[in-house]
């Protein structure tokens, strides 16, 4: 079996930058709630007519120029997101229309927050059994269009921010950035303490105009409840995927947690015994970007030098699904 790499990265997120003074201009809510439950300062948000696959655009460019390869070399677009510029098709079929690749194969992954480290497994896979040599696997949202923002949706609409991050997985014969394996996991069972319910096939009509006045059509959270799921799961798959390994926790160079909440990764940094130089964390400025939030804060800590060569990168995430999972690359 062949082994792969992140062989280039990319990331974008739009000019506007939204403060937490901004937010409380629309809903009850101040900086001080927002910073020392979240850790969020600001967060960066579309205006007009922006989907996904237009923040994916710039991001996979960058990561293509990084890789050294024409977007016409790739074999795969893989496309995570829980914000797809239309109902279908999928975000992937639009970023390869832009990519001006019309042919390759696209693939949409719908795991919210965990859906990064799924597509990097499902690339992986694919370029280690020979059947693909480069596969672009892109994070790309765009929450701000799509939240409540009056008071009624204050717990959900100052966590998110719009962006996209992406990186090229290409076959290697071994090298640096080899991408080690990873470990996936979902409970559906608690699926609706993070979720959009309306519209759906689940319900026929499928919007009405009473769903839209109960605004069935934002996104919904028990926000107590994923906290508590997220600070277990965290830490279970991250030792999980070292274990599987031969390493633990004392190995990791750098830990890439998706950015959820400041207070998450603090947690998770101290029950692992991390020092905050082990730890990269950016929600203060991009609030959580969901799928985008591993590829922009990871090419971030390697743009700042955060991350050395050989370092032991672990990426990891938890979400909506509920889902989970970490991936392991020696840098
Ligand atoms: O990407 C993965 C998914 N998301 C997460 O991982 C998020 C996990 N959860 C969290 O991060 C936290 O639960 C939150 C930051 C979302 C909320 O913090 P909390 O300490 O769990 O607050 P809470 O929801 O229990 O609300 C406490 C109070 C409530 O008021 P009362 O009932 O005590 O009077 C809320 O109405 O804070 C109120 N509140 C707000 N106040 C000001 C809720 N949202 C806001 C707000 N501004 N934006």
């Amino acid at each position: 079996m062949r082994a792969s790499r992140i062989a280039g990265l990319g990331h974008f997120v739009p000019e506007r930058v939204v403060t937490n003074d901004d937010l409380s201009q629309w809903m009850e809510t101040s900086d001080e709630w927002i910073r020392q439950r979240t850790g969020i300062e600001e967060r960066r948000w579309v205006e007009g007519d922006v989907g996904a696959s237009d923040l994916a655009l710039p991001a996979a460019k960058q990561a293509l120029a990084e890789a050294g390869i024409e977007a016409s070399e790739l074999d795969m677009v893989v496309f995570a997101t829980l914000s797809p510029d239309i109902n279908f098709p999928g975000s992937s079929c639009l970023l390869q229309a832009k990519l001006g690749v019309p042919g390759i194969a696209t693939l949409d992954i719908r795991n919210q927050c965990t859906g990064f480290v799924y597509g990097l497994a499902v690339a992986d896979q694919f370029v280690r059994t020979g059947m693909m040599k480069h596969v672009l696997v892109v994070g790309g949202e765009v929450h701000s269009s799509g939240l409540d923002i009056s008071t009624r949706g204050r717990d959900v609409a100052v966590l998110f921010g719009d962006g996209a991050g992406a990186a090229v997985v290409s076959a290697s014969t071994k090298g640096s950035r080899e991408i080690l394996g990873h470990k996936l996991h979902a409970d559906g069972t608690h699926h609706d303490i993070l979720m959009l319910g309306a519209p759906a096939s689940g319900r026929n009509p499928r919007l009405t105009p009473e769903m839209l006045e109960e605004g069935l059509h934002f996104p919904k959270m028990n926000g107590r409840a994923v906290f508590k799921h997220a600070a277990t799961r965290f830490p279970q798959v991250i030792v999980e995927v070292l274990e599987a390994h031969g390493y633990g926790p004392a190995d990791i160079g750098m830990l890439i947690p998706h950015q959820a909440n400041l207070r998450i990764s603090e947690f998770v940094a101290k029950r692992l015994g991390l020092s905050p130089d082990r730890v990269h964390n950016n929600i203060q400025r991009y609030g959580n970007t969901t799928a985008a939030s591993i590829p922009i804060a990871l090419h971030e800590a390697v743009q700042g030098g955060r991350i050395k060569d050989g370092d032991l990168v672990v990426l990891a995430a938890f979400g909506a699904g509920l889902t989970w999972g970490a991936s392991l690359i020696r840098w």
